[in-house]
């Protein structure tokens, strides 16, 4: 009977302690996604990239995890274009080298590999699957 109890409150215990881990990350939020700070509107699927670790987009900010939108205000919040700053939405989305974080050019281009046809389709900037 005590043997029985001390397992169920182990049981217990270790189930609360997943769930105080799960609850400081969000839910993914539904596909359809509009990026349209800039010229050019992409739909973000978070679908599409499900096998992919949520950190490697979502990167910590000073060390800490951090699920905001890449726009908001003090992060990528400069949408001109030709700004080469860290503050350069167009940069954290294309850049493709040195980048600190995986952007969605540097990946897209390491998933196309020699497929030059994949190459456009995923890394291209018109009739791509980002902007068709
Ligand atoms: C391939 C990159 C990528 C991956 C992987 C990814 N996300 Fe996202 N996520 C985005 C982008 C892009 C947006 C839209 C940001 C914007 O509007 O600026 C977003 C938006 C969000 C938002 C809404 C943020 C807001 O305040 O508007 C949440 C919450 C979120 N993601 C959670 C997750 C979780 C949880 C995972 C893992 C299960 C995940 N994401 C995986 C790229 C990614
Ligand atoms: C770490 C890798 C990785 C990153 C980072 C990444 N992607 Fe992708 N993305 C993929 C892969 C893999 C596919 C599927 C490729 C295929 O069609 O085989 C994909 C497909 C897509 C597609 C076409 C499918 C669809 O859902 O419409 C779009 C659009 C897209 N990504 C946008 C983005 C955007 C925008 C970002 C950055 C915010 C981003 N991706 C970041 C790996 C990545």
């Amino acid at each position: 009977m005590m043997k029985k109890l001390f397992i169920g409150g182990v049981l217990l215990l270790s189930t609360a302690f997943a769930a105080s881990a799960f609850a400081a990350q969000p839910e993914a939020p539904a596909d359809g996604i509009k990026m349209n700070r800039m010229s050019k509107v992409v739909i973000f699927n978070h679908s599409t990239h499900k096998d992919i670790k949520c950190t490697d987009c979502h990167h910590p900010v000073d060390g800490k995890e951090d699920f905001r939108s890449c726009a908001t205000a003090g992060c990528h919040d400069n949408f001109d274009k030709k700004d080469k700053s860290v503050n350069s939405l167009y940069q954290a989305v294309h850049k493709a080298k040195d980048a600190k974080f995986k952007t969605c050019v540097a990946c897209h281009v390491a998933t196309a590999g020699d497929d030059k046809e994949k190459k456009k389709e995923l890394a291209g900037c018109a009739k791509s699957k980002c902007h068709p």
